[in-house]
């Protein structure tokens, strides 16, 4: 489903009783955030997207946990459910097991093709609602209502951006979701840290001394081009494709005013400027997804050149900190999605899961249908090797009959399964940039554990034991009998 505004899908959320409004004149130094703190971690019917319509001292309301549970993630994406994704991805990819890396990586770029072949060229829009209004003489971020989320925060940050800048080089489109910490009416500084693809355009502009990164802040429009910035997509798979392919509907561009760039038609709110990789200044403090506030360290300035945006804008926002929270949903949804791109590096792998208190890199769990001795340690050095995976501090391998979704399953199997002399691996690698129990910035240990049952080639020759279970004619008997038992 393609959504021509974010109006558009807050109306939706409306109508299916997803969405409150809140009238009451409400701060966006703080406030917001103790409001949508209390509803991402209270009861499940009070966890609403918000629309806050009266915010001190700006026209433009904010919307905010729009991606904030299972069901509204699932709908921006358009799909009932999140299980749904991957499914539609098989269905676009070809699963057969790969016989050698050069076919598996031949099959990557066939993902790649098939997103841009599923009808999905960039099509240009004449009057693009995003540049309904225009400010290029005086342009200033004084209008925007952004969020101080946390009493420690450096600043106000704008937290669901859609960054968009082109290699210096290939000239691919890259949208990354990094936050802007907004210094002055027309300067922000961007927090793309360095595993990410912004950070890597900025490395290449160094090197070719290029002074200026056109670079375009998207806030706003289709939901689905909201969340595709926070894919981690290879670098040159384009956000917008995906963005594209979810929506059903190739995403309609504009020609931004004062860059060289694109940006989708329907956004709410677009600031066009310039990121001068050679110009750093002090970023955060900023109470972080991590539950911790991130320090202060030097991150580029993004310099505005122009405003656009729509007649009547909506500003999208979201509060990390401790979890869960939004992004917790917006992490899910990705897990769901790129399951089957998992499963093409390691067809072994049944499914993954990256609960919530593991803060996405902190903990993976797997499920594996395990044939061979060492297969458990065969994944998680693939997954070390995978993309953003390559950041998990700890994985966790079960047996595939394991449900990695249901924490007791995984626990009772992870810590009973394990002889922790003989089944962890530790090594070191690269680390999220926002851990900070590493020693080094980037760089630190990883455990990963092999909590499926053992062979004898693995050391283990007790005879691995049978899980406990019923006899399948008494569970019979019982399910003829329940309902008069009075249960
Ligand atoms: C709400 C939210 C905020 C995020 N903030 C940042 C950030 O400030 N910096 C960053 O590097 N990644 C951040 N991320 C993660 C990136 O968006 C994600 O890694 C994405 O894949 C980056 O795009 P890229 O792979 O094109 O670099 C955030 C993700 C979410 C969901």
């Amino acid at each position: 489903m393609a959504f021509n505004s974010l109006r558009e899908f807050a109306e939706l959320l409306e109508a299916r009783g997803e969405l409150v409004r809140i009238t009451a004149p409400v701060s966006a130094d703080l406030e917001i955030t103790e409001i949508v703190d209390r509803v991402s971690k209270g009861p499940a019917e009070r966890n609403k997207a918000l629309l806050f319509e009266n915010v001190t001292g700006y026209e433009m309301p904010v919307l905010i946990n729009m991606f904030g549970n299972a069901q509204r993630m699932a709908w921006s994406l358009g799909v009932d459910k999140l299980e749904d994704l991957h499914q539609n991805l098989e269905s676009l990819i070809d699963l057969r097991p790969p016989i050698g890396l050069r076919e598996t990586l031949g099959r990557g770029a066939g993902l790649a093709q098939a997103l841009r072949s599923a009808g999905l060229k960039p099509r240009k829009v004449p009057h693009p609602p995003a540049q309904a209004i225009i400010e290029t003489e005086t342009p200033t971020l004084d209008h925007i209502p952004i969020l101080t989320c946390w009493p420690g925060d450096g600043g106000p940050f704008v937290t669901l951006p859609q960054v968009i800048t082109r290699d210096p080089v290939k000239g691919t489109r890259n949208v990354g979701m990094y936050r802007l910490q907004k210094i002055d009416s027309r300067t922000l500084l961007v927090h793309w840290q360095r595993h990410k693809g912004g950070a890597e355009h900025e490395r290449v502009a160094k090197e070719l001394s290029q002074p200026r990164i056109p670079a375009a802040i998207v806030l706003g429009g289709d939901p689905a081009c909201i969340w595709s910035a926070s894919a981690p997509l290879p670098p040159d798979i384009d956000e917008y494709w995906l963005a594209g392919w979810l929506r059903g509907r190739s995403v309609p561009f504009a020609s931004c005013i004062t860059q060289p760039l694109e940006i989708p038609a329907t956004a709410d709110i677009v600031i066009e400027g310039y990121v001068d990789p050679n110009e750093h200044l002090p970023e955060g403090p900023f109470g972080d997804h991590t539950g911790y506030y991130t320090p202060v360290e030097r991150f580029p300035v993004f310099h505005v050149t122009a405003i656009t945006r729509r007649r009547d804008p909506i500003y999208p926002a979201t509060v990390v900190g401790i979890p869960p929270m939004e992004d917790y949903w917006m992490g899910k949804a990705t897990e769901r999605l790129f399951l089957p791109l998992v499963q093409l590096i390691a067809p072994e792998i049944v499914d993954f899961a990256m609960p919530a208190p593991g803060i996405f890199h902190n903990l993976v769990l797997v499920s594996i249908k395990k044939r061979f001795p060492g297969q458990a340690q065969k994944v998680i050095h693939a997954l070390w090797g995978l993309a953003l995976l390559s950041l998990a501090k700890a994985i966790v391998v079960v047996d595939d009959w394991v449900d990695v979704q249901n924490p007791m399953e995984v626990g009772w199997q992870a810590l009973g399964n394990v002889d922790w002399s003989r089944d962890v691996t530790l090594t070191k690698g690269p680390v999220d940039q926002l851990d900070h129990a590493s020693t080094a910035s980037a760089f630190g240990g990883k455990i990963g554990i092999d909590a499926t049952a053992k062979l004898p080639e693995e050391g283990y020759s007790r005879g691995w034991p049978e899980v406990v279970s019923m006899d399948p004619r008494v569970k019979a008997r019982i399910d003829a009998l329940w309902d008069d038992l009075g249960i």
